[in-house]
């Protein structure tokens, strides 16, 4: 049965799975377009230089809490990157200490700053069993960097190559598939029972390869994973909405300045903190399942990580178009806001 005549939604507050908040002066002028809809997030640790250890998580953390705006409660899930060096004893220490939620493995080179990330994963494997052991969760950007590899091919063979094996050898790790884009991973992740979950943004719910490059190129719908062809959008989308738990949101939202998206060689990244929960609204009431953004939103992504969902509430209301600012001013420089290209009509209530 549809829900498609429902013009008002509570749920309780969303929490993010994957988000970059940045640094300096990017940090305080994204991090309360998060907060102001939603109580923790993952968060990424691709800084320059990375945050590598949990002396730098807890810093980061200092930091990040000082951007908290006046009124506004938010706790950062902090993540540790995850390099050939890292050392198992200071990531179990900092699981155990409450600094650090989860650890993120970044192929190297895979993305945005991830030239110190992992290339032989059996110098990693003592992190993995340590993390197994203790049950801290392993999120992963899901790309083989080989040249050799199709942008577009990129998530599939990182299942069959690094994904399957890695899972084989630590069957106990919990692992995220961050950012899934493609119809094979929804199936590898339908496929297992055990200790996988895969996140989806809010921009790859709406936008496929044809809007990055049909009729024009548009940096502002550049990410990495990029975007595919509408089939996989399509299968995205029938994950997202079918309350299954295995799968739940982390928008990936990752500001760059306007300067860095519009150059020859632009930044990967597009900036969904704003307008995020109206455009998934969207989204779901467009499948007739508006009810289930609960799942995806505020319930299945705690369940994943063994806590509890948040005790307030937010409410979600239909009506006339809402608007959101075409782009946010920063210390930096202005981030444009993701233009879903199409009227919103959900808003958050204040
Ligand atoms: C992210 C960023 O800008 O840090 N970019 C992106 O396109 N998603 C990095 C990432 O998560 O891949
Ligand atoms: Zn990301």
């Amino acid at each position: 049965m549809p829900d498609r005549h429902l013009t008002s939604l509570t749920i309780p507050r969303p929490d993010d799975w994957h988000l970059h908040l940045r640094d300096g002066e990017m940090l305080k002028a994204v991090l309360p377009e998060t907060s102001r809809h939603f109580a923790r997030a993952i968060i990424m640790p691709n800084l320059v230089p990375p945050v590598v250890s949990s002396q730098q998580a807890v810093a980061y953390r200092e930091r990040i809490m000082a951007a908290v705006p006046e009124g506004a409660t938010f706790t950062p899930l902090m993540t540790l990157y995850l390099t050939e060096a890292t050392d198992p004893e200071d990531v179990r220490a900092a699981h155990t200490n409450g600094i650090a939620t989860a650890v993120k493995l970044y192929p190297a080179g895979a993305t945005t700053n991830s030239a110190s990330g992992v290339r032989d994963f059996e110098k990693v494997r003592p992190v993995l069993e340590v993390m197994a052991e203790i049950g801290m969760p392993l999120c992963v950007h899901g790309e083989v960097t080989d040249n050799e590899i199709d942008i577009f091919d990129r998530e599939a063979v990182f299942i069959e190559r690094v994904l399957k094996p890695l899972r084989k050898k630590v069957p106990d790790l919990k692992v995220v598939m961050e950012h899934v884009t493609t119809q094979d991973a929804v199936d590898y992740v339908r496929d297992s029972h055990k200790n996988l979950a895969a996140t989806i943004t809010t921009h790859h719910l709406i936008i496929n390869r044809n809007h990055i490059l049909a009729g024009g190129i548009k940096p502002h719908f550049y990410c990495l994973p990029v975007a595919k062809r509408e089939a996989h959008r399509v299968a995205l989308v029938q994950a997202a909405v079918s309350g299954d738990k295995r799968f739940f949101l982390g928008t990936d939202s990752a500001p760059h300045t306007e300067a860095n998206k519009l150059q020859s060689c632009g930044c990967a990244g597009i900036f969904t903190a704003p307008n995020t929960m109206s455009c998934l609204a969207e989204v779901f009431d467009a499948a007739g399942r508006i009810k289930k953004l609960e799942d995806f939103a505020s319930l299945n992504g705690p369940r994943f990580y063994g806590l509890p969902p948040n005790d307030d509430t937010i409410t979600l209301t239909k009506g006339d178009p809402v608007r959101y600012p075409t782009q946010i001013e920063t210390g930096d420089g202005p981030v444009t806001v993701f233009d879903p290209g199409f009227d919103l009509h959900w808003r958050v209530e204040d």
